[in-house]
């Protein structure tokens, strides 16, 4: 299988060091109802601003409910559905706009959905799953075909399912972002010591 495992400078745990972001998925292994269980689970579970949890999850199952998967399909850009065809489950992520409690504008809530998409993220690959975000969505058409309300904000559409060869991408193009070595910058480009840009001295 094609490992893309993180080069990281200094070790670190696995599930951080070996997720990423596949376009090759098994169109023939499905995700069972515990695996999804465990990773809503897992995205219940992240923290939230004044414990807020202003995500909300929708969830197609390909297995399940076609008609329902093909419609949040459709909603993806044309780049993201030449590879998402093989995906499995997909889910949509979206996020409050104001709080419940007093009906403020809640400006941490898509630090919050993003950190509940991490940690369904990283709860993927303790089952032995892959995941992909894709920003890449119709927002507008993901909101009327979805009865997704005002003050939602749909975030990113993710793709869930098992990794599959990349040899099975027949587009070129694709298979080739696909083999591309990961990558990140230079820690002091992003990490500073104290002061904006401040070399951090660890
Ligand atoms: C909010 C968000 C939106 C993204 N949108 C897309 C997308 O539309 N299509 C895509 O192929 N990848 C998308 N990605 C995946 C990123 O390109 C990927 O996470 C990044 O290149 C780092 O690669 P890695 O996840 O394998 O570490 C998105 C990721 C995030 C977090």
């Amino acid at each position: 299988m094609n490992d893309r495992r993180a080069e990281t400078s200094v070790a670190i745990n696995e599930l951080v060091a070996t997720r990423w972001s596949p376009r090759a998925f098994d169109a023939t292994r499905g995700v069972s109802g515990a695996q999804l269980s465990a990773l809503l689970e897992a995205a219940r579970w992240a923290p939230s601003c004044v414990g807020a949890e202003p995500w909300r999850f929708l969830v197609w199952n390909r297995a399940t409910d076609a008609a329902g998967w093909q419609q949040a399909f459709d909603t993806l850009s044309e780049n993201n559905r030449k590879w998402a065809d093989r995906v499995p489950v997909l889910m949509l992520v979206c996020t409050g706009a104001t709080f419940e409690h007093n009906g403020q504008p809640n400006r941490w809530a898509q630090y919050d959905a993003g950190m509940a998409a991490l940690s369904l993220s990283l709860e993927a690959v303790h089952q032995g799953l892959a995941t992909h975000q894709m920003g890449g969505f119709d927002a507008a058409r993901a909101r009327a075909a979805f009865a997704v309300p005002e003050d939602f904000l749909p975030m990113t559409m993710i793709a869930v399912g098992y990794q599959a060869p990349a040899e099975s991408l027949t587009d070129m193009d694709i298979r080739h972002k696909e083999l591309k070595p990961r990558g990140r910058k230079p820690l002091a480009e992003r990490f500073f010591g104290g002061q904006w840009g401040a070399s951090l001295k660890l």
